[in-house]
């Protein structure tokens, strides 16, 4: 028997409803009391939906365009991941909590928590928060071979199942639906950048831009774009700190779906059938009825 298949896969527990991973939910007091500090930037986002590629965009800015210097660690320990814990003996060891609490300040910190979760102390110190929200299609499908590659996830069962869990919101992090809109309205009281997967994809200058401003930062032309550069698919897919071949080898199997595994716009349309299409779109309009929050599915 290999590592890999020794590794039994995640159960679910809920958090004020919210299906978290048990690790998470037996640290839960202590990430609810996370002490936030004002000069901590929070990137926040459903899962798959293009945290990764937003953490080195930020990064990138952060260190002025120096490559090397982002080269420092893996994306997981330069951006702790706050409500994350996995304690598998001999394959895997990660608190984020623990890696947040000794990071010097200014720290930037990754959270895939519906708005309601997030600890209270971020709000009260204020704290910039990007957050970053993909297509319910694409965030789907990316999701399910996330979960087919690492065993930190449940198991997804067949994509027609997975298809029904992801439309009830019975997957981590709870329901898509529910978190974009609870961010999208967060962003009215809050200093949240709010950005889209599908205007990095079409035009990422323009959305590095945005997050530069946010962020009151400057960089030149050369620099500007030695970020667009570094921080395209090709690269970041070919970057061993960023494509977490370095890190959960014994939980992750790349073999199965690279993490970064397309990186495209659209690819929903090689997985939904034309009778789900139909009955995902309808439950979505009712789902989304009320919100002014509109993506696009394709460019
Ligand atoms: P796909 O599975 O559709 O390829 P997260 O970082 O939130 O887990 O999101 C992972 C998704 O973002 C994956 O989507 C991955 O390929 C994509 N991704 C990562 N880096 C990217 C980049 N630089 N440009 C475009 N997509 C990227």
């Amino acid at each position: 028997l290999s590592l890999k298949q020794i590794v039994p896969r995640a159960e679910i527990v809920e958090v004020e409803g919210i299906p978290l991973t048990k690790p998470i939910c037996s640290m839960w007091d202590q990430v609810w009391k996370f002490k936030a500090r004002p000069d901590d930037l929070l990137i926040a986002t459903y899962a798959k939906a293009g945290t990764t590629w937003t953490q080195e965009i930020v990064d990138m800015i952060q260190q002025n365009g120096d490559v090397e210097k982002c080269k420092r660690a893996t994306t997981y320990r330069r951006h702790p991941f706050l409500e994350w814990s996995i304690q598998e003996p001999s394959t895997a060891y990660y608190s984020g909590l623990e890696l947040a609490e000794a990071m010097p300040s200014p720290r930037t910190i990754k959270t895939h928590l519906p708005v309601q979760l997030v600890p209270p102390s971020f709000w009260e110190q204020n704290c910039k928060i990007i957050y970053v929200a993909r297509n319910a299609k694409d965030n789907l499908v990316s999701y399910y071979h996330f979960h087919r590659m690492n065993k930190g996830m449940p198991d997804p069962g067949t994509w027609e199942e997975f298809v029904e869990k992801f439309m009830s919101g019975k997957v981590l992090w709870g329901s898509w639906y529910d978190h974009v809109k609870g961010w999208w309205k967060a962003k009215d009281k809050h200093r949240i950048l709010y950005l889209f997967y599908e205007d990095m994809k079409e035009n990422p200058k323009q959305e590095i831009l945005k997050i530069l401003k946010f962020l009151e930062k400057d960089v030149n032309q050369e620099v500007l774009n030695k970020i667009l550069h570094n921080t395209s698919f090709e690269i970041m897919k070919e970057n061993p700190m960023t494509n977490y071949t370095k890190e959960f080898q014994g939980i992750m199997d790349h073999s199965v779906s690279p993490f970064m595994r397309k990186g495209v716009v659209g690819d929903w349309k090689n997985y939904f059938t034309v009778a789900q299409n139909k009955k995902f779109d309808e439950d979505y309009k009712k789902k989304m009825a009320d919100t002014s929050l509109v993506f696009r599915t394709e460019l």
